[in-house]
Formats: C-alpha cells, structure tokens, sequence
C-alpha cells in the first residue's frame, strides 16, 4: 500500500473546511477506507463493541451515527445485534455498507442536523470515529440523546484534545446537568491506529439516558 496517498486521504477529510469538503472526501475515500484504516489497526470499533456489550441488552434497534462503510455494524451484527439503522453524510460510504449486509436500514443524514427518526425510537446510539478534528459537533449529542428511548444507552468516541478543546467537555456536561443523561464510563484514553504513527488518543464514553 501506498502510505503517501493514504496520508493524503486521511489529510482531506481531517482539514474539510465544511460538510459538503467532508461529504466528498469519504466519497472519495470509500473505495480504500477499510484497507487504509486495517492497516493502521484501527481499533474503535472493536474496543467501543465491547463497551456495548457489556451495557446493551441485544433485541433493541441500534443506531450507528456516522456508520461509514459498517466496520462497527459487522461487528455488531455478529454479536447478536440484529436490528441496527446506519445513518452517514457520505452516500459512498454508505454504499459500502450496505454490501456488508449488517444493517436494516442505512440512510444519509447529517449529524449537527436534526435526524429523521422519532424521540425514544432507539435503545442505544452508538458512534465511533464521528466526533473528530473537522467532523460531526459536540451539538450532535442533543439528536442522539432524543432519539434514545429513556432507560436507553449512548455509547461513542470523541478524539481526546477534540473533547478537551473542541466543546464536547463542555457539551456532554451540559447535557448531564440537564438531567438528560448520566455519565457510566469514560474510558482511558488510547491510541485509536497502534500500527500508525500518530499520537491522537480517543477516549470511549458510555452514557444512560434519563
Ligand atoms: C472515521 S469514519 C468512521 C466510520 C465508522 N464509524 C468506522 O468506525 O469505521 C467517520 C465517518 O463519519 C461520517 N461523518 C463525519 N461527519 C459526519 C456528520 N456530520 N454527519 C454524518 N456523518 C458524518 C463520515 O462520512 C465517515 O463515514
């Protein structure tokens, strides 16, 4: 594989100056996305898989925010959740996981938008590798508290100086000072692509709606 195109691709999406930069460069990237990303050994969707199992009883409909081409609904799906909705900006990437055939339903929608689904319809909304440098907002948050049923589970990745720095401290606070949810775990923070040479660490977070 050619590291220097892969930096490339990595590069676009991380300094998209806005959603439609950011639509097309997973568009572009959809073709290469998982070879680029198994070969950094990326490892979000395997750790956050086990942050669901250990909280989110199977048999209730999942949302996975930002699916991408479905690595976290593969594995999901062979966890026994069977019933899972993937929403992504990118209709390419989506493409991607629809082959996969993990997903019921897969649709394109904007995270920092108002979603398309009705308040509690979810047991548990899960993200990974969304809240990022240049992706999805901290504001994201209010849609996929909503869209959990109360009782219900959220369980997502935020970059660890984005979470610092770009507001989501500030914003999953507010949301628990709200009374809309409560905090259960926050990970350590660890190295996202061990095979890769970059230092951003991410950090898991597991929150119970109220
Ligand atoms: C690094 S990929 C992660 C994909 C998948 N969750 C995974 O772990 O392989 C980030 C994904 O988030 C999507 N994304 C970024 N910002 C988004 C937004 N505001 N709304 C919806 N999807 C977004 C991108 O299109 C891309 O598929």
């Amino acid at each position: 594989m050619d590291g220097s195109e892969r930096s490339r691709r990595l590069q676009r999406v991380y300094s998209a100056k806005d959603n439609r930069e950011l639509a097309e460069g997973y568009d572009l990237w959809a073709k290469d996305y998982e070879d680029d990303m198994l070969s950094l050994g990326y490892s979000l969707p395997a750790v956050a898989a086990g942050f669901v199992g250990r909280h989110v009883a199977p048999g209730g409909s999942l949302l996975d925010a930002g699916a991408g081409t479905g690595m976290f609904g593969g594995i999901l799906r062979v966890l026994g959740y069977g019933d899972l909705v993937g929403i992504d900006i990118s209709g390419r990437m989506l493409e991607r996981a629809a082959k996969k055939g993990a997903y019921r339903d897969l649709r394109r929608m904007v995270l920092g938008e108002p979603l398309g689904f009705d308040s509690g319809f979810f047991s548990a909304a899960v993200s990974v590798g969304v809240f990022t440098t240049n992706h999805a907002p901290p504001g994201a948050l209010d849609e996929l508290v909503r869209v959990v049923e109360p009782g219900g589970w959220v369980i997502f990745s935020v970059r660890d100086d984005v979470y610092r720095d770009g507001g989501f401290e500030e914003k999953q606070a507010s949301l628990e000072n709200d009374g809309r949810w409560g905090r259960v775990t926050m990970s350590e923070a660890f190295q996202p692509f061990p095979a890769g040479n970059t230092s951003h660490l991410n950090r898991l977070f597991v929150y119970k709606t109220a």
